[in-house]
């Protein structure tokens, strides 16, 4: 075969795969055959760039754009409208009813869907191959985004099948599941960036990144709802979309008929439940009318189409008196103001506290001393402030006012500019910032110092032992042992964790300094880089934004920390002691003896802790996973692992190993 030919069946086999994987869940052949087409493709442009073609499936990484300054603006071919709400059963049935009186009684059938709640797109293919990609901007102008696009896998770039138009435009959601919202706030948490407040804004905000590669990290997803163009294959809208289905879009399966208003009050029964398994937002559920001609004769308003409705779900909300809004100091400075409520109970939790972010949205709230809130429990998660019952304010009420100066140390606030956040500058004297960085460094992926929580670090700070992490290198057994209720067990506990910590790679060394910005994933990916903590307090800016994830603010972030010369110091004691501050060339991979292979562990075990064993299969390659599927390889049984797991893996016919079977696996 020719090169060329090779190229092109290599790409129709990964994206034929990648759909597998992507749209329809069932993958067909393991992540390590996908790798290896992936860098037999990749091999082969490299050395043929002549056959070059930007929607090869090896673009989906994205490049690093990051230069870009901002996205060109084009207008939509179609306005991209909203739609009219509704909140019952009833205002639906009604404008059922209003339908079928504007078509002069004739009956029309209908399509229920998810409402999918993320940000909106547009995308335009032509003769099969996805051109652009455009957000939903004002509803008529809207930014260009298809780099970023181009990364989220389940987004076909080259369609299959047949019966496309060669012109046609699809419109959708760009989501941001579950997972990978939770991972991507956990990680923000970490370094004390703001968080997301839903998956939607996470979606929004990442899908405007000027980052493709950045955007590919995040796991974005979608699901396309509405075909547009002059050629459509059917003339009805659940048809066209089973077509665009075959495709190659992923179009959701909860998509059906509904021919009358009691299977329209079904469909709504059962989502208003079934919702909450699903992996991805929603707020609602969207009913169209289905033949084209119905909708072409029901037409629009200025804002929306007359031949569909949405049904909003109803968030859980309660009203609590607000005690009083408290200001939290984080380990970076940030200080976040906390509303402190009457507790209520709210999708069965107990809620007392919700955060109010930062001023800006405190203020957007306008929230008074005495006031009564509104709280949701925004997407059945972290609860939140939504507003003020105004009926309920006391006559003199006045706003609450967000503190000038640390709470904690009494420093005045400073604002830096282009963020939100108040921070306290007072980095080596304010307590709750230094205990904050002990107990972030002694933290299970950083230092792993057992023995050493929130309250010991409050401890050893109080009593003078530990103001900065290189001081926990000071500790002695006599020392621990002179503090109020520390026995000879939770002292030789924590001077074991600090003796182990010793050998704790690099990368983590790096993660557990609290250089702000610098969370987990850039730790890693600057200590696998670099290698020496020498060579990174030498590194210029440029260099260092050369390093990949590194962008400016990163790289502004870590020199300013090395100009500081109490960092400096604590660097220094730290190698005094120790600690790693290079990569040993045994931190890769060690073997690949597991390569390809899913393993859940269950259970407790006696010769290593369930995160050793996860070190080890991930380090003879392999990857460790939460629940039993299908797809799941072997169950790492320790002792009592739950019943309800071992049925499910009996019943998938998984093999259950023990700990001796596994160890001689990776001999
Ligand atoms: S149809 C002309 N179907 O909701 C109307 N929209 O509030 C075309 N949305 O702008 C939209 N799921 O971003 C449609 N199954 C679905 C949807 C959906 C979510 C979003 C979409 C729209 C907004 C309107």
């Amino acid at each position: 075969m020719d090169i060329k030919q090779r190229i092109e069946s290599l790409r129709a086999l990964l994206n034929e795969h990648n759909h597998k994987y992507y749209v329809e869940n069932s993958p067909e052949i393991s992540d390590q055959d996908f790798d290896a087409l992936m860098h037999e493709l990749e091999a082969l442009e490299r050395e043929h760039p002549e056959y070059d073609d930007p929607l090869s499936p090896t673009h989906r990484v994205g490049s690093d754009l990051s230069s870009l300054s901002g996205f060109e603006q084009v207008e939509h071919i179609y306005p991209m409208l909203s739609l009219a709400n509704t909140y019952s059963i009833d205002d639906v049935d009604a404008w059922v009813t209003r339908v079928e009186t504007a078509l002069a009684g004739q009956k029309a059938t209908m399509v229920g869907e998810l409402k999918f709640d993320g940000t909106g797109i547009s995308l335009i293919y032509e003769h099969g191959r996805l051109v652009r990609a455009v957000t939903r901007g004002d509803g008529t102008v809207g930014d260009v985004v298809t780099e970023n696009v181009k990364t989220i896998r389940s987004i076909p770039l080259q369609l299959k099948g047949e019966g496309y138009p060669d012109f046609f435009e699809i419109r959708g959601e760009i989501l941001m599941p579950w997972k990978s919202f939770e991972r991507l706030n956990a990680e923000r948490a970490f370094n004390e960036e703001p968080l997301f407040a839903n998956p939607r804004n996470a979606a929004a905000g990442t899908l405007k990144l000027l980052n493709p590669r950045e955007v590919a990290r995040r796991g974005l997803d979608a699901r396309l709802y509405y075909l547009l163009g002059e050629n459509l294959p059917y003339d009805n809208h659940y048809d066209n979309m089973k077509a665009a289905r075959s495709w190659g879009f992923k179009v959701s399966d909860a998509m059906t008929l509904l021919d009358s208003v009691e299977a329209v009050d079904r469909y709504i029964s059962h989502w208003d439940q079934a919702r909450r398994e699903l992996p991805v937002a929603t707020d609602g559920l969207v009913f169209k009318i289905n033949s084209l001609r119905q909708q072409l004769n029901l037409g629009f308003t200025a804002k929306s189409p007359r031949w569909a409705v949405a049904y909003k779900f109803k968030a859980e909300r309660a009203a609590t008196p607000l005690r009083f809004v408290s200001f939290d100091v984080g380990r970076m400075g940030i200080i976040t103001p906390v509303a402190n409520l009457e507790p209520v109970l709210l999708s069965g939790t107990v809620v007392k506290r919700a955060s109010l972010h930062n001023e800006d949205i405190m203020r957007s709230l306008d929230i008074c001393e005495g006031d009564t809130l509104y709280v949701e429990k925004g997407g059945e998660i972290i609860p939140k402030i939504v507003g003020v019952d105004l009926e309920k304010r006391p006559a003199d009420a006045k706003p609450v006012q967000f503190v000038t100066h640390c709470p904690a140390c009494g420093t005045p606030l400073v604002r830096v500019e282009g963020e939100a956040a108040w921070v306290c500058p007072n980095r080596w004297g304010c307590p709750p910032q230094l205990t904050g960085r002990v107990e972030h460094f002694v933290g299970r992926r950083m230092m792993d110092i057992d023995g050493i929580g929130e309250e010991t670090s409050e401890v050893l700070f109080a009593t003078g032992l530990v103001r900065d992490i290189a001081d926990i290198y000071e500790l002695t057994r006599d020392k621990l042992m002179g503090l109020e209720r520390f026995g000879e067990k939770s002292a030789d506990r924590i001077m074991d964790g600090i003796e182990a910590s010793k050998s704790v790679p690099f990368e983590r060394v790096l993660y557990a300094l609290s250089i702000p910005f610098v969370g987990e994933t850039t730790a890693r990916r600057i200590a696998r880089t670099v290698r020496s903590i020498d060579t990174l307090m030498a590194m210029s800016r440029e260099e260092l934004e050369a390093i990949e994830d590194v962008g400016p603010k990163v790289a502004e972030s870590i020199i300013s920390y090395f100009a500081a010369p109490q960092n400096k110091e604590v660097v220094e004691r730290l190698r005094r002691a120790g600690v790693q501050l290079e990569s040993a060339e045994a931190d890769a991979a060690v073997s690949d003896k597991l390569a390809g292979k899913s393993i859940v562990i269950s259970g407790v075990f006696a010769k290593h802790s369930r995160d050793e064993y996860k070190k080890m299969i991930e380090a003879n390659g392999g990857k460790n996973v939460g629940s039993i599927s299908k797809k799941t390889d072997y169950v790492l049984a320790g002792e009592n692992m739950g019943p309800a797991k071992r049925e499910k893996a009996e019943k998938l016919g998984i093999p259950l190993i023990t700990e001796d079977d596994f160890l001689r696996m990776i001999e």
